[in-house]
């Protein structure tokens, strides 16, 4: 990973480009990936954490504050299960092989989604490297891991009720704000760009109510093909793009 003094080279020859806040990543296409080179599923998974760690990469060199990754969603169940333990078993490398790098960049990684049906070893590890890396100030990393939207806003929604049901909110005083607080991305920025692998141009599940207002980049290349050329060409898409919010573009106002 980059340190300092390269993240400022990267930035100044690229003044141009617009840097969101906040990105939101749907890895797609590891099966895919895998199938074109005649190996087995889990071999793309594999290639998908390399990946991973190369958009984690560009994200600090291109500065950056937010990246959401969808590594795996609360549907990831009906995969066979072998495959869902492959993935659980390539998230606890992952943290293993790469915690100390990323708390030594200074990222702050988080895990999103239910802790539902996660073994006590594994919440253990979440709990370490959150706890690990609370105190970092540069990337904030979430891991959106047996993650929904639907069940997000449920979830959120349960714990406004039962508040409203203690007597401490009154039902006229709930705002988006609210919501936003309840959810597991309090305290962030809404994603201004979500990116999509593998040509597929759908959010399955992914921050429902956070993107309601995000670019959306549906690129063609598989996930483990997405590298650091890939990443730019993208920003230069959303560099492009004209974010109105409901209003009239910029030189109309
Ligand atoms: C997408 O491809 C892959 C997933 C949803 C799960 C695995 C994600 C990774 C390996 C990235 C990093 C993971 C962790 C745990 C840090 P797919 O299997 O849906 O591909 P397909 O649509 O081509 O079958």
């Amino acid at each position: 990973m980059s340190s300092e003094p390269a993240t400022q080279q990267r930035a100044a020859l690229r003044p141009d480009l617009r840097i969101p806040a906040h990105i939101g990543v749907i890895m797609d296409g590891n099966g895919r990936w895998a199938k074109a080179r005649g190996k087995p599923r889990t071999e793309g998974h594999v290639a998908g954490v390399r990946a991973l760690r190369g958009i984690v990469e560009s994200c600090i060199n291109y500065g950056v504050g937010y990246l959401t990754v969808f590594s795996f969603s609360s549907e990831n169940w009906t995969r066979p299960k072998d495959e869902i333990s492959f993935i659980f078993q390539l998230l606890r490398r992952f943290v293993a092989s790469d915690l100390e790098k990323l708390h030594r960049n200074n990222v702050r990684v988080k895990i999103i989604g239910s802790r539902d049906g996660l073994e006590d070893s594994l919440r253990r590890l979440i709990a370490e490297v959150e706890a690990t890396t609370a105190v970092n100030t540069g990337l904030k990393l979430q891991v959106a891991f047996n993650y929904g939207g639907k069940a997000e806003i449920a979830e959120a929604v349960r714990r406004i009720a039962s508040q409203v049901a203690a007597g401490r909110l009154k039902p006229e005083d709930i705002t988006e704000e609210t919501i936003g607080r309840a959810l597991s991305t309090a305290g962030m920025p809404d994603p201004d760009l979500i990116i999509r692998t593998s040509g597929e141009q759908r959010f399955s599940n992914f921050l429902l109510w956070q993107s309601a207002y995000a670019e959306l980049v549906f690129v063609e290349e598989n996930w483990p093909d997405f590298d650091a050329a890939s990443f730019l060409r993208v920003l230069e898409d959303y560099s492009s793009r004209d974010r109105r919010y409901g209003g009239v573009e910029a030189q109309q106002r």
